[in-house]
């Protein structure tokens, strides 16, 4: 890999060293980087990352606020408790170590993977997983050659190892130029604060969630539409912002252990999805299933279309689908990483318990990654819409058992094989169970039991509204 690496505050005995070193293999080329103080390199990899496509970019540097000994999620937690409490358990908070799957891609970005790979693409994808300047390595100051896959890298004099385990902590999302922005900007805070431009709509959101950064020569891309989406769908027109799903409200003290007045504030679980991005998390935020919920709820109901047109006369016309509907995410169905995708398997059965007939429907985009990218068939659902599930229904008269198994998973079966993430990553969950009985010669089905997000019951009942816009 031909990217620099350049000591910055070295003490005498490093700089010894490091004379040694330059002796031995000196510079290929001369070094411009080499005599810069910290303010130059922060200033020259300023400049480079702004004269990139904001999704290339991290957050901006900023110093840490008066007062505080650093700007560490842990220690913004330490007055914030429940709000840190909360957010340590988000995907947020899990968006770089404990990303079993991230940081078998960086690697495979940075080109530790394959021998003969000189590029290295991982300096774009730690700007969203560990986005602020204080949270990266190393800066980049250039290309070479005007390539993405050669970045000339400098040691960042700034880095706070600490702080980039936290991923999307909240730096990220309140500190800008060492200043602590909220929603309010008038609160009696022992840190300087200020009122947030964009932090309460969805701008501060998709500065990450929407990105279209498709590199064809590089057989790489990095995409995810979820703010187009959302800016077409009803929660938009309604004016729900995506915190507003994602973030539900509450009254409580911001800060603990002081005297306090109570305010209207937000939750910060980040809850999508809920696949736990680790085995061991699945207990930590089970808690929070009925209070998010999944964006799609799953029935057996009347047909929307003429099924039966092309049956046999001899047969019976069963004019019932799986209807999947998309009632509670302001995007897609699934959204975000193209991989995501949602199978329903369907299995019919007699009252005797003989397997009569089984289906599945996959619902996702699906690509093909190498040796292009290519999408091959995309059958998401809109916001507010449904998919209807065609069954083969068994030829029969007799009463049948149908049940209903829907999974949500992140990644395709091969990539997750791929990169032997079982026991270190969840690829899925299932999200929703149901048994019904049909009487073919008259097809109403009937609900035996239902089992999701929101619970085990015994009638449909299902919620009016997403729990987290109540
Ligand atoms: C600095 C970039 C960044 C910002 C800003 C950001 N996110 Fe994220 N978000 C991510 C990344 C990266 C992930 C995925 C991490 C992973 O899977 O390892 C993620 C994950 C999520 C997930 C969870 C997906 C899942 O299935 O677990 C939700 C929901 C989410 N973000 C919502 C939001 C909302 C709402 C906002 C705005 C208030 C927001 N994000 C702001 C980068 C960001
Ligand atoms: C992905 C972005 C994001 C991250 C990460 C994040 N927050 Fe927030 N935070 C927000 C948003 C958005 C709001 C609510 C704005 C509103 O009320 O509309 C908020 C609100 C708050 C508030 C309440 C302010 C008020 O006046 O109501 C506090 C306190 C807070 N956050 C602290 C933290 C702490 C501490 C962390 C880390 C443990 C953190 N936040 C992480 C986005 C974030
Ligand atoms: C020593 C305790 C303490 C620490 C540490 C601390 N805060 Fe605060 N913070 C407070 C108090 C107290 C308030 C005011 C609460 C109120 O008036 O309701 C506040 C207010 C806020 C607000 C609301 C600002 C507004 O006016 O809209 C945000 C956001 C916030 N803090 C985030 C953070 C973040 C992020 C960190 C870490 C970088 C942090 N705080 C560290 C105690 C602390
Ligand atoms: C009307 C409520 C609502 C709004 C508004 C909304 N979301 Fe979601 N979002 C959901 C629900 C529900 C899910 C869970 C989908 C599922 O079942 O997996 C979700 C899932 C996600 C996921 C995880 C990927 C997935 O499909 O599971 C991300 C990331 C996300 N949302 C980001 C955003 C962002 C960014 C915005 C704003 C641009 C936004 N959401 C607006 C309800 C909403
Ligand atoms: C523009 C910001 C951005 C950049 C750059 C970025 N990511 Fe992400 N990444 C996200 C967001 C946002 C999510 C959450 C997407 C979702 O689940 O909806 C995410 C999720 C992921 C996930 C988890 C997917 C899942 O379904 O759970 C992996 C793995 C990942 N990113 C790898 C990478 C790699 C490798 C790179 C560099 C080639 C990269 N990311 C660059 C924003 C980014």
């Amino acid at each position: 890999m031909k990217s620099h690496h350049i000591a910055i505050a070295l003490s005498a005995v490093v700089l010894a060293a490091a004379a040694a070193f330059w002796f031995l293999s000196p510079p290929e080329e001369d070094d411009p980087f080499s005599s810069m103080s910290d303010e130059e390199i922060l200033a020259a990899a300023t400049e480079f990352y702004e004269s990139r496509p904001y999704y290339e970019r991290p957050f901006p540097y900023s110093e840490v606020p008066e007062g505080m000994a650093d700007m560490r999620s842990e220690t913004c937690g330490a007055c914030h408790a429940d709000v840190h409490a909360e957010w340590s358990v988000s995907t947020h908070a899990r968006a770089y170590l404990d990303d079993a799957q991230f940081m078998e891609e960086l690697a495979k970005s940075r080109g530790e993977y394959y021998e003969d790979q000189d590029t290295d693409y991982g300096w774009m994808c730690v700007n969203c997983h560990t986005p602020m300047i204080n949270q990266l390595e190393q800066l980049v100051v250039g290309l070479e050659d005007d390539d993405i896959g050669r970045p000339i890298y400098v040691d960042n004099p700034f880095f706070d190892p600490e702080m980039q385990k936290d991923a999307i902590g909240c730096a990220t999302c309140h500190v800008q130029d060492g200043v602590v922005h909220g929603p309010r900007g008038d609160t009696d805070a022992p840190h300087p604060v200020a009122r947030a431009e964009n932090l309460a709509d969805e701008r501060s959101c998709t500065r990450c969630h929407q990105a279209e950064a498709i590199y064809p020569n590089d057989v790489l891309g990095c995409f995810f539409t979820t703010g187009a989406e959302w800016e077409k769908s009803w929660a938009a027109e309604e004016d729900h912002a995506c915190q507003d799903c994602h973030m539900p409200k509450t009254t409580r003290q911001l800060a603990e252990g002081l005297d306090l007045p109570e305010r209207e504030t937000r939750h910060h679980w980040f809850g999508g999805s809920l696949i736990p991005k680790h085995p061991d998390f699945e207990e930590e935020i089970a808690e929070l299933l009925p209070i998010f919920g999944s964006g799609a709820t799953l029935s057996l109901e009347p047909h929307p279309d003429e099924p039966c047109e092309e049956i046999d006369d001899d047969a019976f016309c069963i004019p019932l689908a799986i209807g999947v509907h998309n009632q509670f995410a302001g995007h897609l169905f699934p959204t975000g990483d193209p991989e995501r995708h949602v199978e329903v398997e369907i299995t019919v059965y007699n009252e005797g318990g003989d397997h009569l007939a089984e289906d599945s429907q996959w619902i996702g985009s699906r690509y093909q990654w190498y040796p292009e990218i290519k999408l091959l068939k995309d059958n998401r659902i809109p916001p507010g819409e449904s998919l209807y599930i065609d069954v083969d229904w068994p030829k029969t008269d007799q009463k049948l058992i149908v049940e209903i198994v829907a999974h949500k998973f992140r990644m395709y079966e091969d990539d997750f094989d791929y990169h032997d993430l079982e026991g270190r990553y969840v690829r899925g969950r299932i999200f929703h169970e149901s048994r019904w009985t049909v009487d073919p010669g008259e097809p109403a089905p009937s609900l035996v039991i239902i089992d999701d997000d929101w619970g085990q019951r015994e009638e449909l009942d299902p919620p009016t509204s997403s729990p987290s816009l109540r």
